[in-house]
């Protein structure tokens, strides 16, 4: 065991080595000395998903100054490194954030209480993320046009998806749901095998295959990635390393921005922030946007004076204007112990350290490297008894090729998940030597809710916040993802996966041995006890209620929002590509605003 992971890390020191060479991502370009501190037109705070692609179409307007703030440090080498997404939880591009403790969910937790991590970068979550590519479909931009917000059906913001698109899939490319040219890669990553045998498994289930970044999307595919020949294509490396040449923006990292300021008017005029223990004031011309993501933007607008009266008046912050921010907190669950065992290795776990995959990596950009730490493939289905509207997903399945934590023998998943050491060893640890592969079921449209709030005045503090998952009156959520775990009981049943002699793990669930093994309370607790986060949280700064259909802040001028907090409805997708879509949309909707000719 010792010995393994000396070999492991002096092989991945090597590979490292090796890769630096091949990556050389020159990230000095960027020229932080020489900034003013007069004013701009516009300040964006926060560099991720959403922001970095405002930064950059507001740039392409001459005659516009803009400044990017941004907390976080640019990526580096092995941010670069698909198959290393796992650990950049463990490092400063997190902001290591947890929930607070609640009843009934995290039980198998360290003190009872789940992570979650957030993106602290120049290019935010998508430089610790997946990558995965996923839109969500019609009938998810439909709901979120009818709750009130004209201008974001699927025929409104297709454009702006394919605005983006660098498409690299081969023929899938040819339809009009995709796009060449655009700022931002999309191609496979790497896949096994196992992956073919998902995708019969599903045929015989009665599913189909499908590219789900279409109007088609019910059904087992290939993941999309933004990946570029095999490395992340973080909204740093795709919208920012492009343009950093152009005279207008001005891109300054390790900046916290503390506080929006407001005057007696009611109007944004610009942004308090910290760099290197200094604090500086710098005004917006224009406009002030947060893209701080779905924990900070409402933080910074609570700072500020923006949120709901009562909370504000507890901590003596004056109100500027009441509004419901925090209020609402939705988020993707997952369970990650549905493990099979299998008889064969598909997906050897030090297969990587040969030159061979150094070297297909390093050139082509292909395999073990190119995976998305294990996971390979994904389904969107619709579940037993399901209330969904017909043909619209509850569930997404997600393939992994490589089993669970156990994958890297407890070293690295275990602790930024914060499973407790008795329950890994259990649980997990007897699987370390077996070939397995997991699948695991995400819950698309929860009805439960939680909530963010200040936890002081203090703006460095970090926010109070609440998963609040599996607390529906109903308890649809329990009952959705309990369908889930039997229809992938059914799915590894299948001939594709008996092939393999997939086997289900029967080590109980430690915390649920009393719970007769198998029956619907012993999934619940099961549920419960690995309730983790797929790290999709949205709507704290919701649209139609903190922000109108313009993404400008109801009752404030000059200032907007912009990132996953705005999106108002659960989305069947991971939303790393919807905020990259708002910040597009967003770009145009300011231009129109400001009578600026459309690109
Ligand atoms: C571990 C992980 C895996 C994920 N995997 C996937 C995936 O595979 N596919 C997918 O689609 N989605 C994935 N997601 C979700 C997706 O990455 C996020 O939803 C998306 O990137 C959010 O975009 P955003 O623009 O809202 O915010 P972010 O990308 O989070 O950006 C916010 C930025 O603002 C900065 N910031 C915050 N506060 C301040 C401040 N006060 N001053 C200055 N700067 C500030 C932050 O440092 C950060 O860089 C994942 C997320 C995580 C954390
Ligand atoms: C998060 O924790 C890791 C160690 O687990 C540490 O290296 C990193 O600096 C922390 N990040 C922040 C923003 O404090
Ligand atoms: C795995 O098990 C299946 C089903 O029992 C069998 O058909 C197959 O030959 C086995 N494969 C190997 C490599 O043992």
């Amino acid at each position: 065991m010792i010995c393994q992971v000396i070999l492991w890390n002096i092989l991945a020191s090597a590979v490292i080595l090796f890769c630096g060479a091949f990556f050389r991502v020159d990230f000095k370009k960027i020229v932080q000395n020489d900034w003013n501190l007069k004013e701009y037109d516009f300040i964006i705070v926060g560099s991720g998903s959403a922001g970095a692609v405002l930064a950059n179409r507001l740039s392409e307007v001459n005659n516009w100054n803009i400044l990017l703030l941004e907390a976080g440090q640019p990526g580096n080498i092995i941010t670069a490194i698909p198959l290393m997404a796992p650990i950049f939880q463990v490092t400063p591009y997190n902001w290591n954030y947890t929930m607070e403790k609640q009843d009934g969910i995290c039980l198998g937790m360290e003190d009872n209480t789940c992570a979650w991590p957030r993106g602290r970068a120049l290019g935010g979550s998508t430089v610790i993320n997946y990558v995965i590519y996923t839109r969500g479909n019609p009938i998810d931009y439909k709901r979120w046009s009818d709750e009130g917000n004209p201008g974001w059906s699927y025929e409104e913001v297709l454009p702006y998806f394919l605005k983006s698109e660098n498409c690299d899939i081969g023929s899938l490319c040819d339809s009009k749901y995709h796009n060449r040219g655009g700022y931002l890669n999309v191609e496979y990553p790497y896949a096994s095998i196992l992956s073919k045998q998902f995708y019969k498994a599903g045929l015989e289930m009665g599913s189909k295959y499908v590219d789900y970044n279409t109007e088609d999307y019910l059904g087992y595919s290939r993941i999309q990635a933004n990946l570029r020949r095999g490395r992340r294509d973080s909204v740093a490396t795709a919208f920012l390393y492009p343009i950093l040449q152009r005279p207008n923006l001005r891109i300054l990292t390790s900046a916290r921005v503390t506080k929006v300021l407001i005057n007696e008017d009611k109007l944004a005029y610009g942004v308090e922030f910290y760099r290197r223990g200094k604090k500086y004031t710098v005004t917006a011309k224009k406009e002030v946007i947060l893209s701080a993501g779905a924990f900070h933007s409402p933080q910074l607008l609570m700072l500020s004076g923006v949120g709901p009266a009562e909370h504000l008046q507890e901590l003596d912050i004056p109100l500027v204007k009441n509004l419901p921010v925090g209020k609402s907190l939705k988020d993707h669950v997952t369970y990650l112990g549905l493990i099979f065992k299998m008889n064969v290795t598909v997906n050897n776990k030090f297969s990587i350290f040969s030159p061979q995959e150094v070297l297909n990596y390093l050139l082509r950009g292909k395999g073990g490297y190119a995976s998305l730490g294990g996971v390979e493939s994904l389904a969107y289905i619709k579940t037993k008894g399901s209330k969904t509207p017909e043909n619209y997903p509850d569930i997404e399945l997600m393939l992994s090729g490589i089993g669970s934590l156990e994958a890297d023998y407890g070293l690295i998943s275990r602790r930024e998940l914060r499973i407790r050491e008795e329950v890994y060893d259990k649980f997990f640890r007897p699987l370390e030597l077996t070939p397995t592969f997991a699948i695991l079921p995400i819950l698309l449209h929860p009805k439960s809710n939680g909530f963010l709030k200040l936890r002081s005045k203090n703006p460095l503090d970090r926010p109070l916040l609440y998963g609040n998952f599996y607390t529906d009156q109903e308890n649809a959520d329990l009952k959705t993802m309990i369908a889930a775990v039997r229809y992938i009981q059914q799915l590894t049943q299948t001939e594709a996966f008996r092939a393999l002699d997939a086997t289900p793990n029967t080590i109980p669930v430690p915390n649920c041995e009393v719970y007769e093994f198998d029956s619907d309370s012993y999934w619940e607790c099961a549920l419960r006890t690995f309730s983790v986060t797929v790290h999709h949280q949205i709507s704290t700064c919701k649209m139609g209620k903190v922000v109108d259909e313009r993404l400008k802040v109801i009752g404030i001028k000059n200032l907007r929002v912009a990132d996953t907090s705005v999106i108002p409805v659960t989305l069947s997708a991971h939303t790393s590509a919807p905020a990259m879509m708002l910040g597009e949309k967003t770009a145009d909707i300011i231009r129109e605003d400001w009578n600026e000719k459309q690109s």
